[in-house]
């Protein structure tokens, strides 16, 4: 057994071995009004084609200045899309809409309280709230083309307004997903270098209205313990005029955006025209180390891959009506929720709450009610609608022609939920495979070429091609019933184009594993190495099975299992900690935490509990421990490494495997008898 801690505990390993399963045919009526039914796309972007045929994404957007080249490799592995090429993000999103549509709604917003009205913001409403900011961002808060600046908002139309201000400045965004803690955000503004956050005061999340805004100083005093200093907090309000948070404002430092833009009334800000290589935005990951990873993603390319993906994959066209169930805080909301979807003036639908807030109906009522025709979520929340009302779809009259799921692998039962229940058998399905590292969809089927397979997210996207490697670097080929490290051969114009100032780190996590030559400049030399395990039926269709890394996928959404481990830590009585995968029902994996404690400390309660307040407070409650076992000892190699994969086998109730190698094999039973109270 290897001693090599990632591949032990990885999701991958704990994935369910699924049967094949059998083909679902695109319906008619989809094939008939796709935007893409022509398979020599696959040719066009393939790789004798590369990188040229990449021009056809690009030209989808409206360029200042056209580019002379279309890959710059020099810097290899940091890759450069559509070089001397000048765009703006903003301008495509919101200007360039407006003689055609400008009364048609951008953004139709639903506040999760049911009897609060919805918002809808037409293109010319978006243009001139876009524009306000823009200038006070640039007067009042001094930004300018270049700098960062941190946003920590939940789901509100003042997000997705506030990313297009900075990127009609050229400031490079980083949103932390609202519910991560302050500490959190505030490890994020200092890797950023962001003087600048931008926050709200509260809001809806299950019923409650929460209060956001006190998460700000804990956010801004971790920056500063950090080396950055934050100068200005700008606090929107979820009611303008009425502050519902009871976090004090603190003088010369917050200020209310809806005081402030009164002065900007009426004021327009000519977007910047930028370099398409220079950065649009962060957005943190979590990666093999405790810290988290800056992805940062370009302005040109990004731009052109998400408005070709979601054209040609999500099938978005102007009059559809188009809901994707993400938070923005997340990469799928920045690319499928707001810069692909407003890039090809699509009516985006944003939702504030809980998918089940009030009840398990809540999700169709809107689709009703908005005439939603495309829909978009992941497995997570499939299983929980499953859970909670699994005939609600039925009592509701409104027709989805296409369905996305997305961020974790779909069991095969739930995929036939989605299908038959929710898509009313008249739905196309595409599972979309890819990472925040990648800007936009990595595999998925082409929605009116490809029929759909249950559990599978199907071949690669046009442009993009995928290689499965084992261990030693040789190819898994396709039909061999065999797992491997799924690679991409070729960069991509949505790839991220390093960490944010760790060029190194973005080297040795991506790259290095299956580079051929460190010093070549030839992308063939550069295999992009993703971290998923993956096998390739005989048909093509990938099946992702999970991250190979010492990442959980929680609820779709990627943890460290580093960072929790660092969080329990924080807690005095505890010596040494483990965090591993959980099987979950609902959330396809949770942390399990073991911990040992300090020589001559009792296990307590309190102790189990001041460690999952711990996580809570460092990461936020979306990493909140199953359970939490003190131990007395935790089971380790002779060369003193915590055997992760015992402990996941324990967890998850499976065979422990081989354990002879331990240097103290008989704290495995004990912990066993623990935690499954069975021998
Ligand atoms: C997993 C989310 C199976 C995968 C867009 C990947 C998936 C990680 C799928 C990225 C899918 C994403 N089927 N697994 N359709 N989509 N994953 O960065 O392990 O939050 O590496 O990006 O989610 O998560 P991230």
């Amino acid at each position: 057994m290897s001693e090599n801690e990632s591949i032990e505990i990885s999701e991958a390993q704990i994935a369910v071995h699924w049967q094949e399963e059998q083909y679902f045919q695109p319906p008619a009526s989809f094939i008939a009004q796709a935007n893409m039914t022509d398979p020599a796309i696959y040719e066009h972007l393939s790789l004798d084609n590369f990188p040229e045929g990449f021009k056809a994404y690009a030209d989808l957007l409206t360029w200042y200045q056209y580019w002379h080249t279309t890959l710059d490799t020099s810097d290899a592995p940091c890759w450069k899309w559509f070089v001397g090429g000048k765009i703006n993000a903003s301008y495509n999103c919101v200007d360039r809409h407006l003689t055609k549509y400008k009364n048609k709604a951008a953004i139709l917003y639903v506040p999760e309280p049911e009897d609060e009205p919805h918002v809808a913001l037409t293109y010319q409403e978006l243009y001139v709230r876009v524009n306000e900011l823009a200038a006070l961002l640039r007067d009042f808060a001094g930004l300018k083309a270049g700098d960062r600046v941190t946003l920590h908002m939940p789901m509100v139309p003042e997000l997705p307004i506030t990313m297009l201000a900075c990127a009609r400045l050229g400031v490079i965004h980083s949103e932390v997903y609202g519910g991560f803690s302050g500490g959190a955000c505030g490890e994020r503004i200092a890797d950023s270098g962001s003087r600048v956050l931008i926050t709200i005061d509260g809001y809806y999340r299950s019923a409650n209205l929460l209060d956001h805004k006190e998460k700000s100083d804990l956010a801004i005093k971790v920056a500063k313990e950090n080396g950055q200093a934050v100068d200005k907090v700008l606090v929107w309000r979820r009611y303008p005029g009425k502050y519902v948070s009871k976090s004090p404002m603190v003088k010369n430092r917050d200020y209310f955006v809806d005081d402030l833009l009164g002065d900007y009334a009426g004021k327009r800000v000519e977007p910047v025209p930028m370099p398409a290589e220079d950065p649009l935005f962060l957005m943190y990951t979590s990666g093999t180390t405790g810290k988290p990873k800056g992805c940062q993603h370009s302005t040109g390319g990004y731009l052109a891959y998400v408005a070709g993906t979601s054209k040609y994959i999500q099938d978005i066209h102007p009059e559809d009506v188009y809901w994707c169930m993400a938070d923005i805080g997340w990469i799928t909301g920045h690319s499928y929720i707001v810069y692909g979807p407003l890039t090809l003036a699509a009516t985006s639908v944003m939702y504030e709450g809980v998918p089940t807030c009030p009840d398990a109906g809540r999700p169709w009522r809107i689709a009703e009610r908005l005439n939603v025709n495309i829909f978009h979520t992941a497995p997570t929340t499939i299983r929980m609608l499953r859970k909670a009302g699994p005939n609600e779809p039925k009592k509701y009259n409104y027709q989805f022609k296409h369905m996305t799921t997305v961020g974790e692998p779909i069991e095969p039962e739930v995929w036939r939920w989605y299908y038959h229940v929710v898509g009313k058998g008249k739905a196309v399905i595409v599972d979309t495979w890819w990472q925040t590292e990648n800007g936009g969809f990595l595999c998925s089927t082409m929605p009116a070429l490809h029929p759909m397979k249950p559990g599978s997210a199907g071949p690669a996207v046009p442009g993009i091609h995928p290689v499965i490697y084992d261990e030693d670097g040789n190819e898994v080929e396709a039909g061999a019933g065999k797992a491997g490290n799924i690679c991409i051969k070729n960069p991509w114009p949505g790839t991220f184009q390093t960490i944010w100032e760790d060029r190194e780190r973005y080297v040795a996590q991506y790259y290095e594993k299956y580079c051929k030559d460190q010093n070549s400049k030839d992308w063939r030399d550069w295999p992009y190495f993703t971290s998923d395990a993956a096998m390739q039926a005989e048909d093509g269709y990938y099946r992702i099975l999970g991250r190979v890394d010492d990442v959980i996928n929680v609820a779709g959404h990627r943890l460290g299992t580093k960072e929790i481990e660092s969080a329990c830590l924080l807690v005095s009585e505890v010596a040494e900690s483990a965090v591993v995968p959980l099987v979950d029902e609902i959330k396809g994996r949770v942390p399990d935490v073991y911990v040992s404690l300090q020589p001559d400390i009792k296990p307590s309660k309190k102790i189990e509990n001041a460690v999952t307040k711990s996580i809570e407070t460092t990461i936020g409650k979306i990493a909140r421990p199953k359970n939490v076992y003190i131990v007395p000892d935790m089971p380790k190699t002779r060369s003193g490494k915590i055997m992760r994969r015992v402990l996941a086998a324990i967890s998850n109730g499976r065979d422990i495997g081989d354990v002879t190698t331990l240097a103290n094999g008989e704290i495995v039973e004990e912990i066993q008898r623990m935690v499954q109270g069975q021998l």
